[in-house]
């Protein structure tokens, strides 16, 4: 049923919102679902021991991602505004929490710099997939393929621009009749490809072995460095610490039920990273290829292990369709950041707004489109553009926006005002869960986070060695 599409700002506009519950779910599991289900996930647990390292990673995704999520998405729903809106409107004043949204703008235009250029990659797969130009049982061939795109400057960069101006074109739709109405028909169509790919690949003769790879857990392999891999993979699945589901919750309805459409969509993310490993895994196995390939596993180990079977034609193209309508829902979702940021603390329009960071956009990431190329000479402590973007998100300002929500979700904005929002205002009876991630968030998650972003200083430290 259709709700009304605008809802009230707290100045009293009419706001661009999320129309209906299936919307609000869409829209959000399409930012969560995307190139990190698809391309890190199978490769980061191929490269960690399969099963042991899947089990760190649900506690990871239960006890920081989820209450970051719910924490995130209240905020937003709270002040009806962009992330650094948001947080101006509820922290008291004088203090300068609003530069979590600012840090969230700069990590967005980071991410976005890469992402879309390893999305550039799969939508230029997709052509080449359906041509028949990477059907090669040949590992070696695959690779010179994949080489022969990302050496080449002017493919890399046009790819790049090529998928900047479909997203920017979508947003320029609108929340409503862009963002929820383009990931409304897009989720399904990926669930459908999931499913097919999987029944495909659990036909293999090395289903059983890869299946076992998946679902065995060897805690040996569970080494400090697995636990915080497994917790800065749960940031970047979720889209957390940067401003995003804060954006997002800002769309959704009042009579949504916060940490319950929170459960859900973490809960199919995970679905859809174990289909992904269950449509990946049994594959690789069965040809005889390695799990633990890393970032390339998509890219060239793939394409070879599709070449392998029987109609691996089709299923090729297929798996590059499900790659490139999950990496849309994500990048829809992090470009509204600084689209929403800018609109709403510029006093520019929406259109005028999307134009702007789609070329700012064109130039910071076009870097990241040349870092394996023209640029590659240009490093940092070892580090191209492409990898300094990640490492300097991922690592440093997801992890610290993280903590910096935490403390202001529990200590600032405190547990009377938490409870009230996530209750809807006590209609909910939800108040044990509500405790709960109260408790979480003030004492557990952000001890947690640190941890991730020691982490990451210790790759910092390696690299300035
Ligand atoms: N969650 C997305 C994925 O797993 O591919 C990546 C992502 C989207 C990260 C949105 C950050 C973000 F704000």
């Amino acid at each position: 049923m259709k709700k009304t599409m605008q809802t009230a700002t707290t100045a009293g506009q009419a706001r661009d919102a999320f129309t209906s519950s299936f919307g609000v779910l869409a829209a959000t599991l399409g930012s969560a679902v995307g190139l990190g289900n698809i391309w890190k996930f199978p490769y980061v647990t191929g490269a960690n021991g399969g099963a042991g390292f899947l089990l760190v990673y649900l506690l990871a995704t239960l006890l920081v991602g989820l209450p970051v999520m719910i924490a995130e998405i209240m905020l937003g729903r709270k002040a009806k505004a962009d992330a650094v809106t948001t947080l101006r409107t509820l922290a008291p004043r004088g203090q300068h929490w609003w530069l979590i949204g600012a840090s969230g703008v700069v990590a967005a235009f980071l991410i976005m710099s890469f992402y879309s250029e390893v999305a550039a990659w799969v939508f230029a797969y997709v052509f080449k997939a359906v041509r028949g130009d990477i059907l090669s049982s040949d590992p070696a061939q695959t690779s010179a393929a994949f080489h022969a795109l990302v050496g080449d400057p002017w493919q890399s960069l046009l790819w790049q621009w090529a998928v900047l101006l479909l997203i920017g074109g979508i947003l320029l739709l609108g929340v409503a009749k862009g963002i929820e109405a383009v990931t409304k028909k897009l989720m399904p169509v990926l669930f459908i490809l999931l499913l097919i790919l999987g029944a495909r690949s659990l036909m293999l003769p090395g289903a059983a072995q890869g299946l076992a790879f998946l679902f065995t857990p060897d805690f040996s392999k569970i080494t400090g460095g697995v636990v915080l891999v497994a917790m800065g993979l749960a940031f970047f699945k979720l889209s957390i610490g940067m401003g995003t589901m804060m954006t997002y919750g800002s769309y959704f309805r009042d009579d949504q039920n916060v940490p319950a459409t929170t459960l859900r969509v973490m809960a199919a993310d995970l679905f859809v990273s174990m289909l992904a490993g269950i449509v990946v895994f049994p594959a690789v196995f069965t040809f005889g290829f390695k799990p633990e390939a890393g970032p390339s596993l998509l890219f060239i180990t793939i394409p070879a292990v599709f070449a392998s079977m029987p109609m691996g034609h089709l299923f090729m193209v297929l798996f590059f369709v499900l790659s490139a309508v999950a990496a849309t829902g994500a990048m829809l979702s992090i470009l509204e950041v600084p689209v929403s940021v800018m609109a709403g603390r510029f006093n520019i329009s929406r259109t005028r707004a999307t134009l702007i960071n789609l070329l700012l956009l064109g130039l910071i990431g076009s870097t990241c489109a040349l870092s394996n190329n023209a640029l590659s000479g240009v490093t940092w402590h070892g580090m191209t553009f492409f990898d300094l973007f990640d490492f300097v998100s991922s690592s440093i300002l997801m992890p610290v926006g993280g903590i910096f929500l935490c403390l202001f979700a529990a200590w600032i904005w405190g547990r009377d005002k938490m409870m009230a929002a996530l209750t809807n205002e006590g209609t909910l009876g939800n108040a044990g869960v509500v405790t709960l991630v109260y408790w979480l968030l003030k004492l557990v998650t952000p001890v947690l986070i640190l941890l991730v972003m020691l982490k990451g200083l210790g790759v910092l430290d390696y690299f300035t060695r």
